[in-house]
């Protein structure tokens, strides 16, 4: 089989295992993660009301406290005092040193009219009875008001109380230093996106927020998302990243405190640790390592199993075509031989028939003679293709005898010697120590030796070399010649060891050396095989039982 088989079968196993093994982890990570994620999602989202919740209620307490000390002043000093020279400024003193973020502090009266004022701004002498919340403080007794300008025409807000004396009304009034308030609001605000602000119901920012806007201007946030108690929404914001909105109304029901935070960095938190990738990493690449490793493992085996039994195939299908020939060349051997016997008995008779004394007159006698001559030469040499066959079919004989392979060989390579060095062509013997005896036939493996060295000799014609080794494993004996002659061409490989395959001239070959050869070492229980590359050599190597004689 082609390789390109091989490595498609390679490539799909290591696809399909990797598909298999990856699809359940993906599958399995990317839920254990949407489910690590909900759970996150919740805890943050916890995190952030509960924040939402307790700054309300320091902004509440904040009030709450500016408020109570307003009023203890209003309830513990009367009007007349409060208006009398540095008096109100005492007040202030005492008002900033217990509770602080005052920025300064006015009396006015019932019509409107400041009567005094502590603080930076000139506003002693103005009349309030047209401000909004003049009116909402002469109704109500306590007021906190929402930012606004007023004179001073900076956005700040105050907290108002009146106070009832006899006949009339008064009011005291301080302003809260925004910048103080806006702090204690801010201190809820977390991380490098996070934000704290207070914004109205109409959506004015009643604190500077951290981003996009600042006090007194308007809100893109709409308040109406956020219910009674603390609410937490997520929301997109101008650049389309998600928000985590907390919002939570204080006490006076006019004001939504908002804790907002970008819901990415929040998340962050759920992959902190580089350990979880580098184990992932690991895991993966353990995965598609002993994938690969192991697929390759098993395609080469298979790769082998193939070969072998392609090989084993191979030699099967040989030997059924041998075994088909030889029984067919047996048949016509046979056929041939009583013709040839009648032939060359015939022949006799008319080498008997010319010897007489009337036939010695004949002025063709010399040719007769000749002919028949030619005629008993060929039958000859067909008696002898024949004989060969017929020989080599011939039921071997069951007898075994002690066979010393190594003195075999070297008996062969004495008889093909001086035919060798006439061609300058040298045979280098290298055995093996101590190879043992074994049941066999050496007349028969004589034959196959010298029929392999004479096709070697045959096939480097003149000078060259021819290696006669033999070794041995658990099994065989292994006897290889090696020749670095022209070599085989890889169409005639197959072909070599049928009968009367030759490449020789008529006359040289017969085509039958390796036929015999073949069938020989088959019947002793052996291999012979043939390996060769044009223009490097051939080597034939003959594997031979080891079979041990019976002890005499
Ligand atoms: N060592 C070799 N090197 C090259 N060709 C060889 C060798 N041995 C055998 N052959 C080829 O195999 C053919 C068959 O050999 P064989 O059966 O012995 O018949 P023959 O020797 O009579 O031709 C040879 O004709 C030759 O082409
Ligand atoms: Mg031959």
């Amino acid at each position: 089989m082609k390789t390109s088989v091989y490595v498609n079968l390679q490539r799909k196993i290591i696809v399909i295992t990797l598909l298999v093994s990856f699809a359940p982890l993906i599958l399995l990570g990317v839920t254990i993660y949407h489910q690590l994620a909900i759970k996150y999602k919740q805890k943050i989202v916890e995190q952030i009301r509960y924040r939402a919740v307790a700054q309300a209620e320091a902004v509440d307490l904040f009030l709450k406290g500016r408020t109570a000390i307003l009023s203890a002043m209003a309830d513990t000093h009367k009007f007349d005092y409060m208006i009398e020279g540095n008096n109100l400024a005492h007040i202030f003193e005492v008002m900033n040193s217990r509770a602080g973020a005052f920025v300064d502090l006015g009396v006015i009266d019932s019509t409107g009219q400041h009567k005094a004022y502590v603080g930076p701004y000139n506003l002693k002498g103005l009349n309030y009875y047209n401000q909004p919340w003049f009116g909402e403080v002469m109704s109500k007794g306590v007021y906190i008001s929402e930012v606004y300008m007023g004179y001073r025409k900076i956005p700040h807000f105050i907290i108002a109380v009146r106070r009832q004396e006899s006949q009339q009304a008064w009011i005291l009034r301080a302003t809260i230093d925004p910048e103080i308030f806006g702090g204690i609001v801010r201190a809820a605000q977390v991380g490098k996106t996070g934000d704290a602000f207070i914004v109205n119901k109409e959506r004015i920012f009643q604190t500077n927020p951290r981003f996009s806007g600042s006090i007194h201007s308007q809100s893109k946030l709409d308040t109406t998302l956020f219910g009674g108690s603390t609410t937490v929404i997520e929301l997109r914001d101008g650049d389309g990243k998600k928000r985590l909105y907390a919002g939570t109304w204080l006490k006076n029901k006019k004001w939504l405190l908002v804790i907002n935070q970008e819901a990415a960095e929040e998340m962050a938190g759920l992959f902190t640790t580089y350990m979880e990738v580098v184990i992932i990493v690991a895991g993966i690449l353990a995965i598609v390592l002993t994938t690969i490793f192991t697929t390759r493992l098993t395609v080469r085996r298979l790769r082998e199993a193939d070969t072998k039994m392609r090989e084993l195939n191979a030699a099967l299908v040989q030997s059924d075509k041998m075994a088909a020939l030889g029984k067919m060349a047996a048949g016509v051997a046979h056929e041939i031989n009583n013709p040839l016997a009648v032939i060359l008995q015939k022949t006799g008779w008319m080498e008997d028939l010319l010897a007489e004394e009337k036939f010695q007159e004949s002025e063709n006698i010399e040719e007769f003679k000749a002919s028949i001559k030619k005629i008993e030469a060929h039958v000859e040499r067909a008696r002898k293709v024949v004989h060969n066959m017929l020989g080599y079919v011939r039921k071997m004989e069951p007898l075994l005898e002690d066979v010393d392979i190594n003195e075999t060989l070297s008996q062969t390579i004495t008889l093909l010697e001086n035919y060798a060095k006439t061609n300058n062509i040298e045979i280098a013997p290298d055995f093996a120590d101590s190879l043992p005896i074994i049941a066999s036939k050496q007349d028969q493996l004589q034959q196959v030796f010298l029929n392999l060295i004479s096709n070697a000799i045959d096939a480097i014609s003149t000078d060259g070399l021819i290696k006669v080794i033999s070794e041995r494993n658990d099994k065989y004996i292994i006897v290889k010649i090696i020749d670095n002659g022209p070599g085989i061409p890889e169409d005639q490989q197959g072909k070599v060891f049928d009968p009367f395959f030759t490449t020789k001239e008529i006359g040289r070959g017969t085509g039958l050396g390796l036929w015999i050869s073949y069938d020989i070492t088959e019947k002793l229980g052996g291999t012979i095989h043939l390996s060769s590359r044009e223009g490097e050599g051939t080597i034939f190597t003959i594997q031979i039982p080891i079979v041990h004689p019976e002890k005499k």
